[in-house]
């Protein structure tokens, strides 16, 4: 018997695969004729944005707004069906005809999602991807503005510039990064010490969920309103745009970096940084960033610790701020430039020579980008102690990739007056800043690219005991499918709570009231998003 089972095993296998292909291969082929079921021969007519792997220009748009090439290599699974919708319709369509035919839905805005989940999926899926829904309507006299969410963070302040140079939107710095993922989760930049965070300055919102329902603030009811103003995207349904709040800038701005060397004392200033950045006033963004580098005096390797800030206002405002603050830093007149806020984002961009118009440039890839790359997140309360530096630096000199980062952002301010349970976001009073661990590499190499993720994640346990915990708090925009990962790739309560309070802290339990809610069938769904039960 037992032979007999074995030798049958490898046919009944192959029959096996060659029905689930039919199946699938069915399902996608009535998916498709349940979309054209909705054909109609005007202009809105939804056959002119679905593309097949047969339609030429699949692959281009796929690979469009894909930022890490982890996740598109040949193996990477893809989706049966991409969709750009052009009318809200097209939206409607999409979600009923993937729902009759239980295929997943994959929601795309500026696909920067860090693990790749706006475009890619283990199970059959169809991606909806907005670049077409990218409209944004600035009401310069209310301060206020309507923002599609496949509009990216440069098209929203090329949008707001044109009409005030002194009216702006708090978001982040990178301008390729799409508004639907960056506002669903939180979304931090220059001017969060200042307004807060992107979800805190979000007024109204236009919602479709699994019944094609198309809701706003009201009619949605203040719990989702709360959840999709950073309870991380993909969980509840898809936003078609945001109505935001805009902030003053003043029309001048101060932005410096100075770098320092370990032989330049760095480690002392980074020390002494902890305890000055969070409680800088709430016109400073402060950051720093560390590298490996060869000393230009006599080539040796060294740290390099560089200092960023951008000082809503003039040089002379700045200098003696800084000179009581952080005399240690020695800040001169010439280490900083007075420019205008919107000159400002480039710089922090590293954008050498760049007009305002490269805002618009949806696929500018920055110089310091890399083609593949994992990063983590960590928030730290305690000043980390001058002597566990050089344990950082040595992980530092550990390893050789092409682009290696560890970055401070100092929080407090605005952040800090801002209760927890305000927003999902819970990252608020009590945290001194956040780093971010990012390592980027070109090799296609699978060995060299499992070195690097080995790489960052004893880093990151090595870390452990200066940064947070119970629990060791983490950014959902910084998606880190390393946290809570469960081995057998389903996703239990216990796992999903384990990543959620991280995310959320306590607001977790309050997202999975508002999932139950609105999605109790669970059909938006992901890796890590928010599970529509309790146990
Ligand atoms: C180079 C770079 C720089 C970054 N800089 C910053 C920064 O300064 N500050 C910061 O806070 N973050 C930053 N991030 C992180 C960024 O905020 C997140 O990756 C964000 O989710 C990206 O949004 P997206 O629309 O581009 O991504 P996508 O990959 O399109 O989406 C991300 C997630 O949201 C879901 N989603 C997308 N659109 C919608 C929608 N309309 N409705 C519902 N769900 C949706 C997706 O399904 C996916 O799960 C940066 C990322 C990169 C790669
Ligand atoms: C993709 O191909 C199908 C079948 O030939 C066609 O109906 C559809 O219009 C094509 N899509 C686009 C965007 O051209
Ligand atoms: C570094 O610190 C020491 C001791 O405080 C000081 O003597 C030295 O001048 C500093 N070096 C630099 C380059 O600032
Ligand atoms: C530093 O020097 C070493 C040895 O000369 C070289 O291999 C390495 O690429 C250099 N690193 C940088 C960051 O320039
Ligand atoms: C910027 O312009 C200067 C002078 O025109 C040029 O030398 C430099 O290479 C340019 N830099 C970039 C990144 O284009």
């Amino acid at each position: 018997m037992r032979s007999c089972y074995f030798s049958m095993f490898p046919i009944l296998f192959l029959v096996l695969l060659s029905l689930s292909w039919a199946i699938l291969a069915q399902s996608h082929h009535k998916f498709l004729h349940c979309l054209s079921s909705f054909h109609s021969e005007d202009s809105s007519s939804i056959s002119k944005v679905i593309y097949t792997p047969y339609n030429s220009s699949y692959s281009f748009i796929l690979e469009s707004s894909i930022r890490n090439l982890r996740f598109s290599e040949p193996d990477t699974p893809k989706p049966l069906v991409i969709v750009t919708p052009l009318h809200t319709s097209h939206i409607q369509i999409t979600i009923y005809c993937s729902r009759k035919h239980e295929l997943q839905i994959r929601i795309r805005s500026g696909g920067h999602d860090y693990e790749g989940l706006s475009y890619t999926s283990e199970v059959s899926f169809v991606i909806i991807d907005l670049v077409n829904f990218r409209a944004i309507d600035v009401d310069v006299e209310n301060k206020a503005a309507w923002v599609q969410s496949g509009a990216t963070l440069g098209e929203l302040y090329y949008g707001i510039a044109e009409r005030s140079r002194t009216l702006t939107f708090p978001a982040g710095v990178c301008h390729t990064v799409g508004v639907g993922g960056y506002f669903s989760g939180g979304g931090y930049g220059l001017l969060f010490r200042k307004y807060g965070l992107a979800v805190d300055n979000i007024i109204d919102a236009q919602f479709i969920d699994t019944n094609g329902r198309i809701l706003n603030r009201k009619s949605m009811g203040e719990d989702l309103f709360w959840a999709i103003r950073g309870g991380g995207g993909g969980s509840f349904g898809i936003v078609l745009a945001w109505k935001v709040k805009l902030v003053h800038v003043p029309t001048t701005v101060t932005v410096f970096t100075v770098s320092k060397t370990l032989e330049q004392n760095a480690t002392k200033l980074v020390h002494l940084w902890q305890y000055v950045a969070p409680k800088l006033p709430h016109d400073t963004f402060s950051a720093i960033s560390f590298r490996k580098v060869n000393s230009s005096q006599d080539r040796q390797r060294t740290i390099l610790a560089s200092f960023q800030s951008l000082y809503l206002g003039g040089v002379d405002e700045l200098i003696p701020l800084m000179q009581e603050r952080f005399p240690e830093l020695g800040l001169r007149k010439e280490d900083c430039t007075e420019m205008s806020w919107i000159e400002s984002i480039l710089y922090f961009g590293q954008i050498q020579n760049g007009t305002m118009d490269i805002l618009l440039d949806r696929s500018y890839k920055t110089t310091f980008a890399s083609p593949s790359f994992k990063r983590k997140s960590d928030y730290v309360k305690e000043p980390i102690p001058e002597t566990a530096f050089t344990g950082i630096w040595s992980k530092l000199y550990d390893v050789d990739a092409k682009f290696v980062r560890i970055s401070f952002v100092a929080y407090g301010g605005k952040m800090d007056e801002i209760p927890e349970t305000a927003t999902p976001f819970p990252h608020r009073a009590g945290n001194l800043y956040k780093i971010i661990y990012n390592v980027g590499w070109e090799e296609e190499d699978n060995i060299k690219s499992q070195k690097y993720l080995s790489w960052i994640r004893n880093f990151y346990s090595y870390m452990s005991s200066f940064v947070s915990k119970h629990p060791r708090e983490a950014y959902v925009n910084y998606r880190d499918l390393d946290i809570g990962r469960n081995n057998k790739g389903k996703t239990s309560f216990v796992q999903a709570s384990i990543w959620g309070h991280k995310y959320f802290k306590k607001n977790f339990d309050r997202l999975v009231h508002v999932k139950i809610m609105i999605d109790p069938t669970n059909f938006f769904k992901h890796e890590q998003s928010i599970p529509p039960f309790f146990s």
